[in-house]
């Protein structure tokens, strides 16, 4: 009698540092259940000058593909031999696709956030008046995907507005958003103004800092969306107190990572369960 050897399941890791918090190998694992995918997906942590190296191992090792993370995202951009126009535009990296030919660097994060604001929360971006607050790689990363969804105006605030203002040069050089008003403006002058959406794109929820932004913005049924999750941040709290509608980053966490397993695998992922899963953690 014949017997077939098993398949072994095909590789994929999350590299960072640190990286012992993420909770991608969780999720990866909670899609690969639900959609039959023979895969392992792991944690691992790359010295803060070897991620080249740690790729280089991964790829002799046969691993399908990595998901990048702090402070990585940078470094993957440059090492990948081929960009998807996505991870382009963001100047980031945080998909990286395996494959005899070289490296494929993608970027999943924008089109995670606007999976979870339109699909989950409900909102339609389209026609709305948009604030995005920081202009840090998080800024830049989503910057993108938010415009292609054709806001009507999108302002981009930052504590260092220099940052702000060479984000919107970039886009009105690039000249693909033509019919969306992009515009820059200190916290100080957003006083007077509203939004329908209102992006947190800064670090602050991770130091506890409050940004000085005025109540007055949100409009009434305003989205506040932070993209940092696991807490309610200044950010969030100041956006309740003035009845808006308010998220942590956590499903945009899961639809990145859902957009990877569809870059990697050919197959969506369900995100629902799986959400309610590590909001239970
Ligand atoms: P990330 O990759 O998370 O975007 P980053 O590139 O270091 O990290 O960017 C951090 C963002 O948070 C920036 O927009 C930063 O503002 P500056 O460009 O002025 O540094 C913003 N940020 C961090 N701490 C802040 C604070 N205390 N108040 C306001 N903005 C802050």
């Amino acid at each position: 009698m014949q017997t077939n050897s098993p398949v072994l399941p095909d590789l994929y890791a999350v590299i960072g540092h640190p990286i012992e918090h993420s909770k991608s190998p969780l999720i990866h694992a909670a899609f690969a259940q639900a959609t039959h995918q023979n895969l392992e997906y792991e944690r691992i942590l790359a010295p803060l000058n070897g991620f080249k190296e740690t790729i280089q191992i991964m790829q002799a090792k046969g691993y399908k593909g990595a998901n990048v993370t702090v402070p990585f995202k940078f470094e993957a951009f440059q090492l990948a031999t081929q960009l998807t126009e996505r991870a382009h535009d963001a100047g980031a990296v945080n998909t990286l696709t395996f494959n005899p030919e070289g490296i494929i660097g993608d970027n999943t994060d924008g089109a995670g956030l606007v999976r979870d604001i339109e699909q989950n929360l409900q909102t339609t971006i389209a026609g709305k008046r948009v604030l995005l607050i920081g202009a840090g790689g998080a800024a830049e990363g989503v910057l993108h995907p938010v415009l292609a969804q054709s806001p009507a105006l999108l302002v981009i605030s930052n504590r260092t507005l220099d940052k702000a203002l060479s984000m919107v040069k970039k886009v009105e050089d690039q000249g693909d958003y033509r019919f969306v008003t992009v515009n820059a403006h200190a916290f100080e002058d957003l006083a007077g103004q509203q939004f329908d959406i209102v992006i947190n794109a800064t670090s602050t929820g991770l130091s506890d800092n409050s940004l000085p932004i005025p109540a007055s913005i949100f409009a009434p049924g305003a989205l506040a969306y932070d993209m940092m999750y696991g807490k309610e941040t200044a950010f969030m709290s100041l956006a309740r107190q003035t009845g808006a509608q308010v998220s942590d980053g956590l499903g945009m966490l899961v639809e990145q990572a859902a957009e990877a397993f569809y870059v990697w695998r050919g197959v969506r992922p369900l995100t629902k369960d799986v959400m309610l899963q590590i909001r239970a953690l």
